[in-house]
């Protein structure tokens, strides 16, 4: 007999396909030209079921969903005390590309937000590593969560670097502020590719599912963050996921998330599954405006709220 969980995805989809509200990102050409009808979702189980329906196998930019997944690999490399020195866990109630440092201790409130999540980059690999370099670092540690080899796509990070001027300007405050010594330009080179690593729905279900079970990627059974580091990172994305959003978010959704630009959501419920949407036409917050909905159905069809 067929699962019913399968019917129920398809029920939630067809619910929210003929919702057209919202806008692709328009800063990235490959963002701008996508197909805005495109919709899919996937519920992946600790033990690696997954459960899709829509167009779950097509392919998007990670963006700044790449930013809790890095954050946990820096946190392993350098010790979440030495990284909490450089960026905080704050929520900064500001949009994820505000030119935002915290006043007192001259540092980004937290590794969500763009100046936060360029720290962490930077951060990332041995002292003096080359930018290819820690652009490998990146592929190769993003492909540890979702179980199989991902690529960057050079298209969608070329078009971001021809208007990256905020992204620039962050970088550019970051240097001039001494957080770090790193050439600006080179940062968010760095930083925009592993925003155009591409990801299927499907990919980011097993991702979230990885945060879900503790660091255990549930394809690989491999252990891609210790317990206490994946603690760390679903607590910030419970606070700081979905930036000014985010308080919004946890009382109604109540679902430790992250979104990117290219329509992307996921959610974690720890210890259960891993959730995740795709659907480009964004809200004002730069969130998927169908994913956010789609959540909101399940959150409440299926009693997923922690609290
Ligand atoms: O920093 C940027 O502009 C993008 N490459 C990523 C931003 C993003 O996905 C924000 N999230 N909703």
């Amino acid at each position: 007999m067929r699962s019913p969980i399968p019917d129920f995805l398809d029920e939630t989809l067809d619910r929210h396909r003929s919702d057209r509200s919202g806008a692709n990102a328009d800063y990235i050409p490959d963002l701008a030209s996508a197909d805005p009808e495109k919709l899919g979702i996937c519920i992946s189980t600790l033990d690696g079921i997954e459960y899709t329906s829509g167009d779950s196998d097509f392919e998007f930019s990670i963006q700044s969903m790449s930013k809790p997944f890095i954050y946990g690999m820096v946190l392993e490399q350098e010790g979440i005390a030495a990284v909490i020195d450089q960026v905080g866990v704050e929520p900064s109630g500001e949009a994820f590309n505000e030119l935002s440092l915290d006043k007192k201790s001259g540092k980004p409130l937290n590794p969500m937000i763009n100046a936060g999540a360029m720290v962490v980059h930077a951060l990332l690999g041995e002292p003096g590593v080359s930018l290819a370099e820690r652009i490998e670092i990146v592929r190769a540690g993003l492909s540890e969560f979702a179980g199989r080899e991902l690529r960057v796509d050079d298209s969608v990070a070329e078009g971001e670097w021809g208007e990256a001027y905020r992204n620039v300007a962050i970088a550019n405050m970051l240097r001039s502020y001494g957080v770090y010594t790193d050439q600006p330009d080179e940062v968010v080179q760095g930083y925009i590719a592993q925003c155009s690593i591409l990801i299927t729905t499907r990919d980011l279900g097993i991702m979230a599912a990885t945060l879900a079970a503790g660091g255990v990627n549930p394809l690989s059974g491999r252990q891609v963050l210790s317990p206490r580091v994946n603690r760390q990172v679903l607590g910030v994305m419970m606070t700081c996921g979905m930036y000014d959003a985010a308080g919004d978010w946890m009382t109604e959704v109540g679902v430790p998330a992250k979104s990117g630009v290219s329509g992307g959501v996921f959610g974690v419920m720890p210890g259960q599954v891993g959730i995740a949407t795709f659907s480009p036409r964004l809200d004002k917050h730069g969130t998927s405006v169908r994913g956010a909905n789609i959540f909101r159905t399940l959150s409440r069809e299926l009693s997923l709220h922690i609290m």
